[in-house]
């Protein structure tokens, strides 16, 4: 039985196949952001994006978001994260990652990518950022958010880099800049946090996306997820009648030693193609389920071509570099696990950008 007894009226769910069964029933919904009327910031974001929608709104939306996506090309995006990173990295002195490039590069190059002008890039990064923090904890109705004039700095770059973003095109770029800033922050900071305490050269033993999608599931950013069950049914073996709030733990079902041998051991292995034969690869990124770390089932990221692209680039440039504080601490949050700092300083020369 993995569902525990309800705690505050939740459930929580951490074995694999449980957290990827519910996530693949249409039973089971995202907690609903009310509807709030245009010009009210963080309130009518909160009500307008895909992530906080169901039924034919969400997949109206979920499109949109999509198609946008699709059209931005990965090597691009990875290669622009790669030089703005070297550009902070060079000259070897000491550089906290976490203040100056995991959320400033991947949204920056993300902004313009989305039609935000060059020359606003900067005052649009310090606003995703303050809508970030604001996304996930709404304020109380009519309470002023500080996100709210961050939404009005977002709309004002898009309208001076093309037309006037109407409400659909601001809600999915401003959506997709907020889901991009915590999470590709915390898959940056996570790996090198873990790369950074190999013994020299391991890291360099894997490619890239191994060791981001092993960070994806020893370490993952995104560590937690909800439902809410639109009619009674079943979740980890139990009923559930309606309207019980689930708690689906991905952090928890990305140790779970059914899927993964030796959970608790940092291993980029599992992810390698070149040392997976192909049937086992399948195997874990297909019906055996893979990593969580970017959700599954119905509405999984949607962002996670853009979010490897990027996060590839940034760790490509910022591997060679030591780690000069051993103790990082971490944000204080949630359901996302983010160093608070994280400095490297002077680059090795045995292993430089890939
Ligand atoms: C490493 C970085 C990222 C991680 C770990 C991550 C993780 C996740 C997870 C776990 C979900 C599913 C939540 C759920 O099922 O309740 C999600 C949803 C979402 N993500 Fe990401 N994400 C990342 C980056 C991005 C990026 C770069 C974008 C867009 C550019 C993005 C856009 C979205 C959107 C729009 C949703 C909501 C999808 C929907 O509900 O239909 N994410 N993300």
């Amino acid at each position: 039985m993995t569902a525990d007894p309800p705690a505050g009226g939740d459930r929580r769910l951490t074995r694999h196949a449980d957290v990827r069964a519910v996530l693949a029933d249409p039973r089971f919904l995202v907690p609903a952001a009310p509807a709030a009327p245009p010009g009210t910031g963080m309130a009518w974001l909160r009500g307008a994006v895909s992530r906080f929608s169901n039924g034919d709104e969400h997949a109206r939306r979920r499109a949109r978001v999509v198609e946008s996506l699709d059209a931005l090309d990965p090597v691009r995006l990875r290669r622009e994260a790669c030089e703005r990173t070297s550009a902070e990295l060079a000259g070897g002195a000491r550089v906290d990652v976490m203040a100056r490039i995991a959320r400033r590069v991947p949204i920056g190059v993300l902004a313009t990518r989305l039609g935000v002008p060059e020359d606003r890039r900067e005052e649009v990064i310090a606003a995703v950022t303050t809508m970030a923090a604001a996304y996930h904890l709404p304020s109380a109705p009519g309470e002023a958010s500080a996100g709210d004039a961050a939404v009005g700095v977002l709309a004002a770059a898009l309208g001076e880099g093309g037309e006037e973003p109407g409400p659909g095109l601001l809600a999915a770029v401003a959506g997709m800049l907020v889901q991009t800033c915590d999470a590709t922050a915390g898959l940056v900071g996570n790996t090198l946090a873990a790369v950074t305490r190999l013994p020299a050269g391991v890291a360099a033993r894997w490619p890239i996306e191994a060791l981001l999608a092993e960070t994806l599931r020893w370490d993952p950013p995104v560590r937690l997820t909800r439902r809410v069950a639109a009619e009674d049914a079943t979740a980890g073996g139990v009923p559930v009648p309606a309207g019980t709030f689930l708690v689906l733990d991905l952090a928890a079902a990305n140790r779970d030693p059914e899927v993964f041998p030796d959970p608790h051991r940092f291993d980029p292995a599992r992810f390698d193609p070149a040392r997976f034969d192909p049937a086992g690869f399948r195997q874990v990124r297909g019906e055996g389920g893979g990593h969580l770390g970017f959700g599954s089932g119905i509405r999984p990221c949607p962002g996670e071509r853009a979010a490897l692209a990027l996060a590839a680039g940034v760790v490509a440039a910022a591997l060679g570099h030591r780690l000069a504080d051993p103790e990082i601490p971490y944000e204080p949050s949630p359901n996302l696990r983010v160093p608070a700092g994280l400095h490297l300083e002077g680059a090795e020369t045995t292993e430089g950008p890939r």
